[in-house]
């Protein structure tokens, strides 16, 4: 079958990045990339901290920090005032779990597509108070309406104290309809975390129409700022429960300055941040958003291909507009993470690609994601020689 056209390159767009021209990055997903001109707005502040540390420390530095978080707040869609500037997604997940009350009868609920960290946290937070984590099982590619119905009947009213539900799930690549899901779990009164690290930038939100309890979400993936950034939106209710993780002192100026002013920490990359919203905008936000989704699909179609699968089983998300999709590696391929972390490691060296590989249930799954410096020529490349290596996996 043909892979169709890709999409014609955003004029100029790879020049912007100074990624290694020999590597095809076919994972901006997890790390991000950061454009030059946000780089060089970046180690601009390092200079100007540099030139007197005390005066950028003590003389409008908090005013610099409420101004950015305004404007990265509205990007979203969020209240500025119920939201908090974070080095990432890893610590509000941590900052919301330890303002819960839990007991020992409680549960939180999470998905078997959520983060690895992210359940390593809720366990911790669980182990200390009795309670326990609970997974529900969701389907690879269900529709929106499968994974509310069974999220609703994994629910335990005054048993289930938090609900952490992934906006775009990492190691399945799956968008869920979170605004459905935390109209279902509110029903019960029950509060809902979503986990939104890869939505800032890849599609558009507005987190305060999706009503969460918490929501966070990383600028340093998809919204082109430098890493260690990401925001936090708390409802109304929780704001006063929101205890920093590290007492500084802002401390009694309670959220959400308690949270993001820490001492002596490196600012600089939250207040490049909008420098990396202006260049999102200068490309073209829209622009920017179809061209990644059309060349994601036609990456994976072109290695579904060259992997022997069946069109129909490469999942699709139910937001089409994500820039992340997967291919279902061969049967017997990466079904442990840590075969699933040598297979990515293999192809790091062997093909130079950057790519996800995950083990899910004992599946192999590669990820691949688009962005406006990859090429067809990316994808052309691994799915020319990803067959022979994983050959030499099996025989
Ligand atoms: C769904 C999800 N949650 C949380 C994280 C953690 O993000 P960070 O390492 O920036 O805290 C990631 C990172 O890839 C993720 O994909």
């Amino acid at each position: 079958m043909s892979a169709g056209e890709p999409p014609a390159p955003l004029p100029g767009a790879r020049l912007l990045f100074s990624l290694d021209p020999a590597v095809s990055y076919l994972n901006h997903g997890s790390f991000g990339a950061v454009p030059i001109g946000v780089q060089r707005t970046q180690q601009r502040l390092r200079d100007e901290v540099e030139a007197n540390p005390h005066k950028f420390f003590t003389q409008g530095l908090l005013d610099r920090l409420i101004h950015t978080r305004r404007h990265l707040a509205g990007f979203l869609g969020a209240d500025p005032d119920g939201s908090a500037l974070l080095p990432n997604t890893t610590a509000g997940i941590s900052l919301v779990l330890q303002s819960i009350r839990l007991e020992s009868a409680d549960e939180v609920l999470v998905t078997d597509h959520g983060y690895g960290a992210v359940a390593l946290a809720a366990q911790r937070r669980c182990r200390r108070a009795g309670a326990t984590v609970r997974t529900v099982g969701l389907p690879l590619a269900g529709s929106a309406a499968e994974v509310v119905s069974r999220l609703r009947s994994a629910l335990r009213p005054g048993k289930t104290r938090l609900l952490i539900i992934d906006q775009i799930a990492s190691s399945t690549a799956a968008t869920f309809p979170v605004r459905e899901i935390v109209a279902a779990a509110h029903e019960h009164d029950i509060p809902v975390l979503v986990d939104a690290a890869h939505v800032p930038g890849m599609l558009p939100v507005d987190v305060a129409a999706i009503g969460a309890d918490f929501w966070v979400g990383n600028l340093h993936k998809w919204a082109f700022a430098p890493r260690g950034t990401a925001l936090l939106a708390v409802a109304e209710p929780w704001r006063r429960r929101i205890e920093p993780l590290v007492v500084s002192w802002e401390q009694e100026q309670g959220f959400p300055m308690a949270l993001e002013f820490q001492g002596a920490l490196d600012y600089t990359s939250w207040l490049s941040a909008p420098a990396g919203l202006f260049t999102l905008r200068t490309l073209g936000w829209e622009a920017v958003r179809a061209h990644n989704m059309a060349l994601v699909e036609y990456g994976q179609r072109v290695i579904g291909a060259a992997l022997g699968v069946d069109p129909a089983d490469l999942p699709q998300p139910t937001v089409p507009e994500s820039a992340m999709r997967l291919v279902p590696l061969p049967a017997g391929v990466a079904t442990t993470p840590p075969d699933a972390i040598a297979l990515r490691l293999l192809i790091s060296e062997k093909l130079a690609a950057e790519t996800a590989v995950n083990s899910w249930h004992g599946r192999g799954l590669l990820r691949l994601s688009a962005q406006v410096y990859n090429r067809p020529d990316d994808y052309h490349r691994l799915a020319e020689h990803l067959p022979a290596l994983l050959a030499t996996l099996r025989g």
